[in-house]
């Protein structure tokens, strides 16, 4: 077994491990980047001598897998520069380098843009003394390389790759708020704390969270803003830290903030699989992805599930993925939690987007009475059970007051007896939804019910295709 083991993970090594060409031509693309990111520099109002051109990121740690492109090219400038000139001067060198880029924008603009085949990020950070005395997010990255190179030779280095690869197969490799799983420099800390691969994989597999790793012993922590790009904040991100570790380089914030406890479980229970049963399919991502369902295929699965699935179809709001996953996700909680509230049983639920945007929630009835059961106060509580009593005893709508144990209780007619009616009313709009979902669902969506819902599977045959055949 333990050789299965190690077989798989040298073969998975191979791969993601980069050859000498590619090493080559990589340290070219940086090199032509730096003289670029310094002749630009002389022609700033600043004293180039003062500004340092970092490579950080996996690029710079040799921790990238083969065949990734993603260059993270930092310039850091004085500290008394103000924030404006910060932005300015980084904006202005961005363009110099990477005159076909684009700006982008995380804690401040910067510019990102293709070299030879290399997605390369060119952002401006201040030089602060150390990394809690940052300014700004990005100002604690080029601490988070020193920290690292001084630690990982290339012998982890390979473990690092192979462990991202793992993540990457199973679906839990990334911070952005859709995966809300495992970043480049978290997996690197893990991997270092359990000393390779297969240690780490192991630690997982008996994992209990929360699981606190705190690898320079700082003793003190707090939760800092789980996303890079300021628009995000920490609004619409449910908390819970099944995983804390400690940056290292900044004691006062959680390097795993942003990962889930669904992506904790899910790396316990693939760890658990790959030392059981040791196979490559556990490293590659199109392995997990099934074959799209036609709408025959959705039609006929929902109706042997003898389910009523709705969904509620509006245009995907135009706004980054890191805002617009934790909006749906809110917004679907909102409507199950409403629905669950008016006594709909709801057996499953999802959120798709593409182009549209998709709530989807499966209920185990179609039709609920058209009365509710709505409970009184307890007789004894003399002021509240009067006021119950003669607000329905004449009420020829409901049937009661009557008593049930010693309260009153009535049964009156309920608002809507289908899930897609109260979807279809301006009730929707009340429950909790994500700032931009909500917006779009003021101007205009629509409601699909039972085999309509098939129709989805043109758009959404993929997702539709992981919903009706779950694992882990
Ligand atoms: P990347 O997302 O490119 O990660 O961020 P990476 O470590 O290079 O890993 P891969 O191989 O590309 O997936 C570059 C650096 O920015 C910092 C980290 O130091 C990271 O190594 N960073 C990134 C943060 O501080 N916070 C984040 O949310 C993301
Ligand atoms: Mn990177």
């Amino acid at each position: 077994m333990p050789a299965e083991f190690d077989d798989v993970v040298a073969r998975v090594r191979e791969r993601v491990v980069p050859d000498e060409a590619e090493r080559e031509r990589l340290d070219s693309v940086v090199a032509t980047l730096r003289d670029r990111t310094e002749a630009a520099l002389a022609e700033l109002p600043v004293d180039a001598n003062a500004v340092e051109v970092v490579l950080v990121g996996s690029t710079a740690r040799d921790t990238w897998l083969a065949g990734d492109r993603d260059v993270d090219l930092f310039v850091r400038f004085p500290t008394d520069l103000s924030r404006e000139e910060l932005v300015e001067f980084g904006l202005d060198v961005g363009h110099a380098v990477l005159p076909d880029g684009h700006e982008e924008y995380a804690e401040h603009p910067y510019v990102t843009g293709a070299v030879e085949g290399f997605d390369v990020d060119l952002v401006p950070c201040f030089a602060v003394g150390n990394a809690t005395a940052i300014r700004s997010a990005v100002d604690r990255t080029p601490f988070h390389t020193a920290y690292l190179a001084e630690r990982i030779d290339a012998d982890l280095a390979g473990e690092v790759r192979v462990c991202k690869q793992f993540l990457a197969g199973i679906g839990v490799y990334g911070s952005d708020l859709r995966t809300r799983g495992f970043s480049g420099y978290l997996t690197e800390l893990l991997v270092l704390e359990y000393d390779g691969f297969r240690g780490f994989v192991a630690a997982a597999a008996d994992w209990h969270p929360p699981v606190e790793l705190d690898p320079e012993d700082h003793g003190e922590r707090e939760t800092a803003s789980p996303s890079r790009n300021d628009e995000v904040g920490s609004t619409d991100l449910a908390f819970e830290n099944p995983l804390v570790v400690v940056d290292p380089t900044d004691p006062g914030r959680n390097v795993a903030a942003v990962c889930s406890a669904e992506a904790v479980a899910r790396l316990q229970h693939y760890a658990r699989e790959l030392l059981a049963d040791p196979r490559e399919a556990l490293f590659d991502p199109a392995a997990r992805e099934p074959d799209p369902l036609d709408p025959a295929a959705v039609r006929e699965r929902f109706e042997a599930r003898g389910t009523t699935p709705v969904a509620v179809r509006f245009a995907a709001p135009d706004v980054v993925d890191d805002q617009l996953y934790p909006q749906l996700a809110r917004s679907r909680d909102g409507v199950v939690d409403e629905l669950e509230r008016r006594g709909f049983d709801v057996l499953r639920s999802a959120a798709f987007a593409d182009e549209s945007a998709v709530l989807l929630v499966e209920l185990a009835v179609a039709r609920l009475p058209a009365v509710e059961r709505h409970e009184g106060p307890p007789v004894d509580v003399r002021d509240h059970a009067e006021g119950f009593d003669e607000a329905y005893a004449d009420d020829p709508a409901v049937y009661g007051p009557f008593l049930d144990g010693d309260r009153y209780v009535v049964e009156r007619d309920r608002e809507f007896e289908t899930a897609a009616e109260f979807l279809r009313s301006d009730a929707l709009l009340g429950v909790a939804l994500g700032a931009h979902v909500e917006s779009r669902l003021r101007s205009e969506y629509e409601v699909l019910v039972g085999d309509d819902v098939a129709d989805l599977a043109a758009e959404f045959g993929r997702e539709l295709a992981r919903y009706l055949d779950p694992h882990p």
